[in-house]
């Protein structure tokens, strides 16, 4: 099967193209390095002995998506392309709904001119807004989003369930991630933020490698175990080998609209990560506990059953292989 990618070097997009190759599909890569490294298809080359056939250019560009659909018969979409920074999105909320929304509906244009109906689509926990309850589930009230990213999701999410209204024959996926960290273990490929680093887990280890001073807990008077918040820690490799289950589900069954929370179901605070990450790789990193974060909720973890039955989504990865493997990248990356 051949699987086009969008955003196929970025974080999360870069380990499921590791992933896919491993399990034979052909990726198609496209990317526009916004927000990510050449180098990395050599990486995704070195990782798998396979290569993936490359495109470079914007997903708003109608007939570069043509070309590419003409050049190969595609036989389904996993869509990564989108900008990602909730700060920054408060600041350019027109440059995130024409990246994050027209891109798609150009995309879906393009897919339907093609006949081609598999897509899964890389939603986020941001779309549940502040959860009215945990676990949250599939089920659980979705809206309420603080930011223009966290909406730019909602919208999309919503444009596919109009269109499979419309047209039945689509196979939709939309996957909605928790909170992604660590890196492939090889210490290959990982998350490489564009400047001072907006998210817990990025920030830690440039506080282990000096390049920042000190971590800014955001707040410890939240209603929690040890009032710092907590989230649902996915391994990013877990997170990349739920994509292949959902394009396997496609494939196989197809012909439907379903929905994922992409989580472990258990909820660490702010502290758990930063001891982890001390014990696991023996580093001691400084902390100061400052205000709360404008927008940030207490708690937000997963129900993740509905995968676990549906897709036979299993993370297998503990909390200590995601802050080893985390810091094993920055190490291996530090110039
Ligand atoms: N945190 C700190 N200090 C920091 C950064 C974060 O204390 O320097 C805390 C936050 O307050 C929060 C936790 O660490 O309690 C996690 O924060 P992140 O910024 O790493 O992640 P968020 O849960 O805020 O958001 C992330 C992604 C969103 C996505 C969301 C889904 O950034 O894109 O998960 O739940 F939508």
């Amino acid at each position: 099967m051949k699987i086009l990618v969008t955003g196929c070097c970025g974080y999360i997009g870069s380990h499921t193209c590791v992933e896919l190759l491993n399990n034979n599909y052909e990726v198609i890569g496209l990317d526009n390095f916004s927000n990510s490294k050449k180098d990395v298809l050599d990486k995704i080359e070195v990782l798998t002995g396979k290569e993936i056939k490359f495109y470079e250019g914007n997903m708003l560009d109608e007939d570069f998506i043509r070309k590419i659909f003409k050049e190969n018969k595609i036989d389904g979409v996993i869509d990564f392309a989108a900008y990602k920074a909730v700060g920054e999105s408060m600041q350019k909320p027109v440059e995130y709904y024409i990246n994050n929304v027209s891109s798609v509906l150009v995309l879906l244009k393009v897919m339907k001119e093609f006949n081609c109906k598999k897509l899964v689509f890389s939603s986020s926990a941001t779309v549940y807004g502040s959860p009215e309850e945990v676990p949250i589930s599939e089920n659980s009230k979705t809206g309420g989003t603080t930011n223009p990213y966290g909406t730019s999701k909602l919208i999309v999410e919503r444009i596919l369930k109009d269109l499979y209204e419309a047209d039945n024959s689509m196979d939709i996926c939309i996957l909605r991630y928790f909170n992604p960290i660590g890196a492939h273990p090889s210490g290959l490929i990982g998350e490489e933020p564009n400047g001072v680093p907006a998210n817990l887990m990025p920030y830690i280890v440039k506080v282990a490698n000096k390049k920042l001073e000190c971590l800014s807990i955001f707040g410890n008077d939240y209603d929690t175990k040890d009032g710092t918040g907590v989230r649902d820690y996915i391994h990013v490799v877990d997170l990349a080998k739920g994509h292949v289950l959902a394009m396997e589900k496609l494939e196989k069954e197809g012909q439907g609209l379903y929905i994922y929370n992409l989580g472990t179901g258990t909820g660490y605070s702010v502290l758990d990560i930063v001891k982890a990450f001390e014990k696991e790789n023996g580093i001691k990193i400084k902390y100061k506990i400052t205000k709360r974060r404008p927008g940030d909720i207490a708690m937000c973890y997963s129900n993740p059953s509905k995968a676990k039955e549906e897709l036979g989504f299993i993370c297998e990865k503990t909390l200590e292989d995601m802050v080893r493997d985390a810091w094993n990248f920055e190490k291996r990356n530090k110039n």
